[in-house]
């Protein structure tokens, strides 16, 4: 992946993007964290850029990646984590600014930073990116917004995959299932979310850990996945597998141990 160059994480200060950004740097690549709202990864050697972008500005995207490189060398793997939740509304409630802020920065900025990484990597013909999608991506929930916008990740990343798989760049997605970062907590906090409503239908009857994410991201990076590209790696405990069983009475109890 970086033999020679960076990964950059976007969205790397906080919860997946960090956990990412922290097992990569673990791992010895040399790691550039972008993100809207810096802050520093304690107890990593992990490169903070101090000059944050929005992911969804299209002029901020193309100077922020052009500095980032004239600084740190060519960028050889991307982790397009920077990303917000949906709101969740009845259909009439959903107000057509937080729609756009949502697929803003969770299509518009993932195409972004995608593309004006991409063209450089295939210039070089060399590189690997993963776009965080979602599983809510996949599935419905009355989160319009957010599923539409992580849909379209999904998709992007298989035209990606196909328009640079001829010059040596792959590109693909993981969807994380509800995992336990700060922003996911926030949500159960203030009642929005109930933690065994998310656990419980999937297989494993949890929430998925950060750093399961950035396990698989790490191997999406790697050369341990050479033959891969334009894939949707759901990340998920088992969510999709899962949710289904209910409309055949329910997952089985775990025997007693
Ligand atoms: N946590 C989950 O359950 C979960 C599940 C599926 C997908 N995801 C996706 O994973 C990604 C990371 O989510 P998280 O839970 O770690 O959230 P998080 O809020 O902890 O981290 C997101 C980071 O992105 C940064 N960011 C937000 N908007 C930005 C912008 N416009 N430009 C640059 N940086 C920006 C934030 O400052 C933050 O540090 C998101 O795309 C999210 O949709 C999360």
């Amino acid at each position: 992946m970086s033999a020679n160059g960076i990964v950059l994480v976007t969205g790397g200060s906080r919860g997946i993007g960090a956990a990412t950004a922290a097992l990569l740097a673990n791992q010895g690549q040399r790691v550039v964290i972008s993100d809207i709202a810096p802050g520093p990864l304690a107890g990593t050697q992990t490169i903070l850029w101090p000059a944050p972008f929005d992911v969804a500005s299209e002029s901020a995207v193309v100077s922020g990646i052009a500095d980032i490189e004239a600084a740190h060398g060519p960028i050889t793997g991307l982790v397009n984590a920077a990303g917000v939740f949906g709101k969740m509304h009845p259909v009439e409630r959903v107000r057509m600014d937080q729609w756009d802020r949502e697929v803003n920065i969770d299509l518009r900025g993932t195409f972004l930073v995608a593309r004006s990484v991409g063209v450089r990597m295939a210039q070089r013909r060399h590189g690997a990116i993963v776009n965080v999608a979602s599983v809510a991506g996949m599935t419905s929930g009355p989160i319009h917004a957010y599923t539409a916008a992580k849909a379209g990740v999904i998709q992007i990343t298989q035209t990606l995959a196909a328009e640079w798989g001829r010059v040596g760049v792959r590109v693909n997605a993981v969807s994380p299932g509800f995992t336990r970062t700060v922003a996911l907590e926030a949500g159960i906090a203030s009642g929005a979310l109930n933690k065994d409503l998310l656990a419980g239908p999937t297989a494993m009857n949890r929430l998925v850990e950060p750093v399961e994410v950035a396990q698989a991201i790490a191997w999406l990076l790697s050369p341990m996945s050479s033959g891969v590209t334009g894939i949707n790696l759901p990340v998920d405990a088992g969510f999709i597998a899962g949710t289904t069983w209910a409309a055949y009475g329910g997952l089985p109890e775990a025997p007693e141990a």
